[in-house]
């Protein structure tokens, strides 16, 4: 079956109509439309960069771009790893930008780590009559070695609440009031984007949380799947989740 509801495609578009929104602003990275001067200038601030197509998900075409001494680069794909001199980056990028696509680049954010994998948060939001409900969230940890933590690269799910004790070092207090920021951010972007694109029904907010515990808003999906909730030990979020996607009042 299709899917029957208001899709947009662009991160970029997605990225605006956020950062439009002084409550939510502060938690998105920094995003330009990719070219090799800015990413020069934002090495000079972030530690590392990450670039991705505008359009397309599912981590493809990720690349991360991290400085690794004054005159060298290290230039991660899905696949591979190089270090490069600082002059010959914008070629090796240019290499994997696929043509008539368009890339943006982020600031790059060190995810905290469960396992010694980082992670970051699924969120799933869903409409029901006028409401947005917060039907899910689930940690997904990143397979091992790679840049991206998506499911279908081997992204492996995990209990949200268990990730946020274990980096909150079990300080329960700490771990919930993550949660809490995370609920009321979730409902303002759902809102937010809602009243741009009125026939969204569905959400899926990737969330990254960094070493300092401040949260990161990476992309927000309107197409979510939610196949990775089936894996978690209890159903309940996924059953919730299909219900609502089918039988929605
Ligand atoms: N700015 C960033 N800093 C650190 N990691 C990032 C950043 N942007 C994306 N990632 C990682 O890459 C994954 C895929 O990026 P995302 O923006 O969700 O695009 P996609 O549409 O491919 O899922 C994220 O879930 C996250 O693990
Ligand atoms: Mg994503």
């Amino acid at each position: 079956m299709g899917y029957p509801y208001q899709q947009i495609a662009s991160k970029a578009l997605k990225t605006m109509v956020l950062q439009k929104n002084e409550r939510i602003f502060p938690y998105l990275p920094e995003t330009y439309w990719y070219h090799p001067a800015k990413l020069k200038q934002m090495l000079d601030e972030y530690e590392f960069v990450f670039i991705k197509p505008d359009k397309g998900g599912g981590g493809g075409g990720a690349i991360r771009i991290k400085k690794w001494s004054d005159y060298e680069i290290v230039c991660h794909t899905l696949y591979s790893r190089k270090v490069l001199a600082s002059s010959e980056v914008a070629g090796w990028i240019e290499k994997r930008l696929k043509p008539g696509k368009r890339y943006i680049m982020q600031q790059g954010i060190r995810l905290m780590k469960v396992q010694g994998r980082p992670f970051d948060l699924r969120i799933h939001m869903q409409k029901v009559g006028k409401e947005w409900t917060f039907s899910g969230i689930c940690a997904k940890l990143a397979a091992p070695g790679k840049i991206v933590t998506n499911y279908c690269k081997g992204g492996q799910p995990y209990e949200a609440y268990k990730a946020l004790l274990e980096i909150s070092s079990y300080n329960q207090k700490r771990a919930k009031e993550i949660f809490v920021e995370l609920y009321y951010l979730s409902k303002e972007i759902a809102k937010t984007l809602n009243s741009r694109f009125t026939g969204l029904k569905e959400l899926g907010i990737d969330a990254g949380i960094d070493e300092q515990l401040r949260i990161w808003i990476f992309e927000v999906n309107t197409r979510p799947n939610f196949k990775m909730f089936r894996d978690l030990p209890s159903l309940h979020m996924y059953r919730r989740i299909k219900n609502i996607r089918y039988h929605r009042v």
